[in-house]
C-alpha cells in the first residue's frame, strides 16, 4: 500500500532513495517518482509501473554529481485511488506555480470541494489525482514558509495522509506530516532518513521517532523539530528498531513468503520467548501491565481484524470461549466501525493486525475506544500506529514480514491469543495441571512445524495436478474451520484460482452443488471431537466426484483409505493444531502460485498493509 522515503543529509541521494522505495516495495504500488533537490532546482522523475522504470528514467547526471546534487530529497511508491496509475498521476506532485512539491500516501477525502475552491481562485492542475489537489493548497497558502503553509492547508483537508514537502525557496527544509498513514524518522549521523516503514531506514540507522496521527516534524541539515499539525511544539523520544536488515533480506529463499513460511518455528520460538514459563507453570504478558486486572475481569471479548488477522481472531474466539470462558465474538473491522457497535462495561476489544497500520482495523479500535472499551493490541509491527494506540497489547515477536501473503504472523496471533487465553484462564478457572499440560503442547510447537514442512515438495506434486482447476473448496470442523477459510484466501490472493473456504458441514446448504469430477476439496481433517463427523462430509464428497486432499493426523491409517492425497501433522491438542494444519495450505498456495507463474510476493491489486478504506 504505497510508500514514502525521504532524506536529508550528505549521502548520494538518489540511489538511496531508490533503494529506499525498494525496501517498501512489499506493500504494493503501481507508480513511482521522486523530487531531489539541486543547484538548478527541484530534479522531478515520474514513471508508470515497476521502481526499475523509474529508475532506468533517471539522467546520469543524478548520479554521484556533488556539484549539482543537493542533499534533501524524497521519493514515493503509488497505489492508485484518485486517476489511473499513469506517469501524470505519480508523485511527487508540484503546485501549479512550481514552488512546492508533495509526495503523499492515503486519501484526501474533500478533494473535490477543495479543487472547486481553488480553481475558482484561479489554480489550474495536471492530474487527476486527490494529492495534487492538497499539492495546490500548499502552493495556494505558501509565502515563503512551507511549514506554515502545509499547517494552514491542513487545517481544511479530511481525510488521511502520509506527506513529505519541499520548497524550492527553502533548499535546506523538508517537511513531513501524518494522520492515518504510518511515517517513522530515522535519526542517523547529521543525517535523516523518514519512510512509511522502517524496512527503508534499518540499514542506515535503527534510532526511529514515530510520529502519531496529526504530528509534523520539520527537517533540515542541523536538525529537526516536531509539532502538532496545529504547530504546537511536541517532545517525541527515540526509538530502537528491533529488527535488522538480514531479517528483510531473502536469505537464500526465492521469495520472501517461502522463507517465512519456512521461518515459523523460529518465528513461534522468538513468539513464546520469555513468554511460558514452564517452572512456575504460568504464562508471562509483559504488555499487559497496568490492565492485566481489567483484562481478567472482561465480561466479553471483541476481537476486530481483516482478512488473514480476521481468521486469526476466529480462532481466538474458540480460545477465549474455550479456556477462559468468555463470550467472545471476532468482527470484520470494516463492519464493526460502521455498524454502532453495543459497548457494554468490561467489554474489552483485541485489534489483530501485522501491519498494525490496517485503516479499517485502526478504525475500527478508535471506535471502540470512544465508546468505552478496554482495548489490547496483538500486533507485529513494533511502534506502528495500532500498537501505540491501544491501552495495552502483546507484540507477536515473528519478525518483519514482508510478503503481502500473510503466513508466520497467522500463527504468531494465534500463539498471543493462546497465551492470552491462558493467562485469564488459570487466573478464574482453569487448574494449574491443565495449564501446565498446554504449555507443556504448546512449546513443542515449533519442532512440531519443522515435520510438517519438510513435506513441501510432496505437496507441490500433488498441487501440480490441480492447477488448471480454477475452483477449489476446503473445508474444516471447530478449531479448523478458521484454518479452512485461511487455506482458501491463500490460495486466492497469491495464485488467482477461485477457492471458498466453509464450516464443513455448512456444504450440504447449498456449496455441495459445486462439486463436479475432479473437482479438489480440501479437508482439515485432523483426529479431534469432529472427526468422524468430517468423515462423513469427505464421503459425501467423494460420491460426487470430488478429489480429496486430506490434512491429517500422523498415525491415522484410515484417512488414506478415504482421500486421494493426505499431509500429516503430529497429534496435538485441539485448540493448538491450527498452528500445524495452516502450514500445508501455505505451502500448496505457495507452489500453486509459482506453478502457475504468479508474482507470489507482490501479487497483482493487492498490498501488504491496506492503509486506506
Ligand atoms: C492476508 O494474506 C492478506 N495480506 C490480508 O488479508 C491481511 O491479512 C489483511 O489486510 C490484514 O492486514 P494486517 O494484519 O496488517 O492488519
Ligand atoms: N490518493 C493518492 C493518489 O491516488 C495517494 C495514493 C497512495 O496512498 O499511494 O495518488
Amino acid at each position: 500500500m504505497c510508500g514514502i522515503v525521504a532524506y536529508v543529509g550528505n549521502k548520494d541521494i538518489c540511489p538511496l532513495l531508490l533503494e529506499g522505495l525498494k525496501r517498501l516495495e512489499y506493500r504494493g504500488y503501481d507508480s513511482a517518482g521522486l523530487c531531489v533537490g539541486t543547484k538548478a532546482g527541484f530534479y522531478v522523475k515520474r514513471a508508470a509501473g515497476r521502481i526499475s522504470v523509474l529508475e532506468a528514467a533517471i539522467d546520469d547526471k543524478m548520479h554521484g554529481d556533488k556539484a549539482l546534487v543537493g542533499n534533501i530529497g524524497m521519493a514515493h511508491t503509488r497505489w492508485a485511488t484518485h486517476g489511473p496509475p499513469t506517469e501524470c498521476n505519480a508523485h511527487p506532485h508540484m503546485d501549479d506555480q512550481q514552488r512546492v512539491a508533495l509526495v503523499h500516501n492515503g486519501i484526501i477525502e474533500n478533494f473535490a470541494s477543495l479543487k472547486q475552491f481553488l480553481t475558482e481562485k484561479g489554480h489550474h492542475f495536471s492530474s487527476e489525482t486527490d494529492t495534487e489537489v492538497l499539492a495546490v493548497l500548499i502552493g495556494h497558502f505558501y509565502q515563503g514558509d512551507l511549514a506554515k503553509a502545509v499547517q494552514l492547508a491542513l487545517r481544511e483537508v479530511r481525510g488521511t495522509y502520509g506527506l513529505a514537502a519541499m520548497a524550492v525557496s527553502e533548499p535546506d527544509t523538508l517537511v513531513v506530516a501524518r494522520r492515518g498513514s504510518p511515517l517513522i524518522i530515522g535519526v542517523g549521523k547529521d543525517e535523516y532518513i523518514v519512510a512509511s516503514d522502517a524496512a527503508a531506514i534499518v540499514e542506515h540507522t535503527t534510532q526511529v521517532v514515530y510520529l502519531n496521527d496529526n504530528e509534523m516534524a520539520v527537517i533540515r541539515p542541523g536538525g529537526f523539530k516536531t509539532m502538532t499539525t496545529d504547530d504546537i511544539p511536541v517532545t517525541k523520544a527515540i526509538n530502537e528498531v528491533e529488527f535488522s536488515l538480514q531479517q528483510i533480506e531473502l536469505g537464500g529463499y526465492e521469495h520472501f513468503m517461502l522463507k517465512e513460511i519456512f521461518e515459523q518455528p523460529e518465528a513461534i520460538a522468538n513468539c513464546l520467548r520469555g513468554r511460558v514459563d514452564l517452572h512456575e507453570g504460568r504464562v508471562v504478558l509483559g504488555g499487559i501491565g497496568a490492565y492485566s486486572r481489567d483484562v481478567v475481569r472482561a465480561r466479553r471479548i471483541i476481537i476486530t481484524a481483516c482478512g488473514t488477522a480476521w481468521h486469526a481472531g476466529l480462532v481466538g474466539e474458540f480460545l477465549f470461549e474455550d479456556l477462559a470462558k468468555i463470550p467472545t465474538e471476532v468482527e470484520y473491522a470494516s463492519e464493526f466501525r460502521y455498524r454502532n457497535p453495543i459497548i457494554e462495561e468490561g467489554t474489552m476489544v483485541l485489534a489483530i493486525s501485522q501491519s498494525g497500520e490496517t485503516a479499517d482495523t485502526l478504525a475500527a479500535l478508535r471506535e471502540a475506544k470512544d465508546r468505552g472499551a478496554l482495548s489490547l493490541g496483538i500486533v507485529n509491527a513494533v511502534g506502528s500506529t495500532i500498537a501505540r494506540e491501544t491501552d495495552a497489547g502483546i507484540y507477536l515477536h515473528v519478525g518483519p514480514e514482508i510478503g503481502v501473503a500473510s503466513t508466520k504472523a497467522f500463527c504468531g496471533q494465534i500463539v498471543v491469543e493462546s497465551l492470552l487465553a491462558l493467562s485469564i484462564a488459570r487466573r478464574k478457572y482453569m487448574s494449574q495441571n491443565v495449564l501446565n499440560e498446554f504449555l507443556q503442547a504448546i512449546i513443542k510447537i515449533p519442532d512440531q512445524m519443522r515435520k510438517v514442512l519438510e513435506q513441501s515438495s510432496s505437496i507441490r506434486d500433488v498441487t501440480a495436478q490441480y492447477i488448471h482447476r480454477e475452483n477449489w473448496l476446503f473445508l474444516g470442523r471447530g478449531y479448523n474451520y478458521p484454518v479452512a477459510l485461511e487455506g482458501a484466501l491463500k490460495l486466492k490472493e497469491i495464485s488467482y484460482i477461485h477457492a471458498e473456504g466453509l464450516p464443513a458441514a455448512e456444504m450440504k446448504h447449498g456449496p455441495i452443488a459445486l462439486i463436479n469430477p475432479g473437482m479438489p476439496v480440501v479437508f482439515v481433517a485432523t483426529r479431534g471431537s469432529q472427526y468422524e463427523k468430517l468423515l462423513g462430509n469427505i464421503q459425501e464428497v467423494k460420491a460426487r466426484g470430488g478429489k480429496i486432499i486430506a490434512v491429517a493426523s500422523e498415525g491415522d491409517d484410515y484417512i488414506h483409505r478415504v482421500a486421494d492425497h493426505v499431509f500429516t501433522v503430529p497429534e496435538t491438542i485441539e485448540p493448538l493444531q491450527p498452528l500445524l494444519t495452516v502450514l500445508p495450505l501455505q505451502l500448496l498456495a505457495y507452489h500453486a502460485a509459482v506453478l502457475r507463474n504468479c508474482n507470489v510476493d507482490k501479487p497483482r491489486n493487492l498490498a501488504k498493509s491496506v492503509t486506506v478504506e
